[in-house]
Formats: C-alpha cells, structure tokens, sequence
C-alpha cells in the first residue's frame, strides 16, 4: 500500500481564463472556451485536493491575464525558497509580478527573481534528490544554472523536442519522491525528449512507468501525484491503468477546458514546499 503524502498547493481560480492568443500548438483562439465550464473542472480539481487532506491556498486571478489559472509556472518552491518566473511569451509576463507579491505577503521570506526565461514548475520536476528540469521551448537552459544556484539543489537539464510538449510538465511528472529508502518514481512519454535526456531518464529511472503516444497526446502526464493518488486527465485510461498496476490510485478528473490551453491539472498546481 502506497502512502500519500500531504501536500500544500496554491491555484489561481480561471475567472479570466479565455484563448486569446497562442504561444503553444493546443492554442486556438476560434475553438470556443466556455469560461463556467473551465471554473466547474477548476473547482473540482481544487476540491478534489482537499478532500484527498492536501491544502490550497488561491491568489487573486488578474483581469486580462487569461493564463494565470496556470499558476504551476510562477514559482519552483523548495524548503520554502522560491524562485519566481519570467515567461517567454510577453503576453504572460505580467503574471511574475503578481505571485511574487504573493509569496512575500504570504511569508516566503526567500524569494528570487530568475534574469533568464524560467517558466518554474512548468519546466522544473523535483524528484526528492534532482530537480528535473525542460528546456527546448520555453524555459532557458541559463535558467536551469540559475535555479541550481538559487536553490541549492542538482539539476539535470532534459531537452523537450515535441511543440506539442512544450513543458516538461507536459511529459513527465513524479509519481513519488525519493525517500532514505526509495528512490523517486516518475512517469513519463520518452517521444517528448531527445534522444540523449531519454537515455539519461532510462539510467535515472530504470524503474519508470513508460507513458505512450495516447496517453501524452490528452495530456496525460499533466498529473499530480501525492505518493499514492494521482489526478490525471480523465482520457488517460492506459495511463491511469499502467499505474494501477504499480499500486497506485488513478483519479480521473475532466479538465478538458483547460486543455484548449494547452493546461492539465498539474499546469493549475503549484506546490509549496516549506
Ligand atoms: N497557455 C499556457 C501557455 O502556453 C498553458 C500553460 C500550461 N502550464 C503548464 N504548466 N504546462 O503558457
């Protein structure tokens, strides 16, 4: 039996959340998005959290940042340090500014501004010894030295190589940290990497849960895991039974409007590690 861990997440609710432009190939600003539908699925989600024991905390969505519900991409917390986010896209770089304040008026006292292009959690994966960290689309690989130094922890650059897995979020996500005992288990679609960061995920993660082709393509591995329960994209049934087997409690989630974004649940997670 595999044991959750609590965890403390903070989500942005999706009250602007709109396809305006389109800065990742899922993007389509003439497929209609219908904005109760999003905050029904959103609500779930955070819900679904709270009843598994972990704890949300939400920030103010801003007018006219339709992004922001995919708060996983403005900030890396680890021990409490955080390491805020610069986007790539201009029309998201506002959103920085607005979990920086977040995290100082929230207690963070550690709190660094990346200089170089740092999508956060959406290219950053921490394994409970490496921090996992994507680069290829979005966030810089200057980033991955620069998140190594801020937060004190090794990094391991993987190379994304798929427009349509623009994040490593989108790719691979952690099923479960290394502990003194175990080491972390990670999930993840070896079509998303080069063939060097395979080879380097094959030798970090011998014991990986191999995603395929359909579960990557509804965004599958835009999961969450708490060491035990796994909320993923509810059309990932292969994905969702491969982890049954290894002992783990898929719980699949409709997160479809977001995924007219490009968002899973994970892109709507980020986690506070104090
Ligand atoms: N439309 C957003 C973008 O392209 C989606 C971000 C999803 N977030 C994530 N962590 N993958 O930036």
């Amino acid at each position: 039996m595999r044991v959750p861990v609590p965890r403390q997440y903070l989500m942005c609710p999706p009250r602007y959340f709109a396809v305006d432009y389109v800065i990742n190939p899922w993007m389509d600003p003439d497929v209609p998005v219908d904005a109760d539908r999003a905050t029904e699925q959103w609500t779930v989600l955070r819900d679904t959290y709270r009843r598994l024991g972990h704890s949300v905390s939400e920030i103010e969505p801003q007018e006219g940042l339709p992004d922001m519900v995919f708060a996983a991409n403005s900030g890396t917390v680890l021990d409490g340090r955080v390491l805020g986010a610069r986007f790539r896209a201009p029309e998201r770089a506002a959103e920085a500014e607005h979990f920086r304040r977040w995290f100082v008026e929230n207690g963070f006292r550690d709190v660094t501004m990346p200089t170089r292009v740092n999508e956060a959690e959406g290219d950053f994966a921490w394994t409970g010894r490496v921090l996992l960290a994507g680069t290829g689309f979005r966030t810089d690989p200057a980033a991955h030295a620069e998140a190594q130094e801020v937060l004190g922890v090794p990094v391991v650059s993987l190379r994304l190589t798929d427009p349509r897995f623009y994040h490593l979020d989108t790719a691979l996500f952690v099923l479960a940290e290394a502990t003194d005992t175990e080491p972390a288990q990670v999930a993840y679609f070896p079509g998303a990497f080069s063939p060097g960061s395979r080879r380097t995920l094959e030798r970090l993660f011998p014991d990986a849960v191999l995603a395929d082709a359909e579960d990557a393509a509804c965004l599958g591995l835009n999961a969450v895991s708490d060491g035990r329960n796994v909320v993923l994209p509810v059309e990932a049934t292969g994905l969702a039974d491969r982890l049954a087997v290894r002992d783990y409690e898929p719980i699949p989630l409709d997160i479809s409007e977001l995924r007219k974004s490009g968002g899973g649940p994970k892109c709507c997670t980020l986690e506070l590690r104090k």
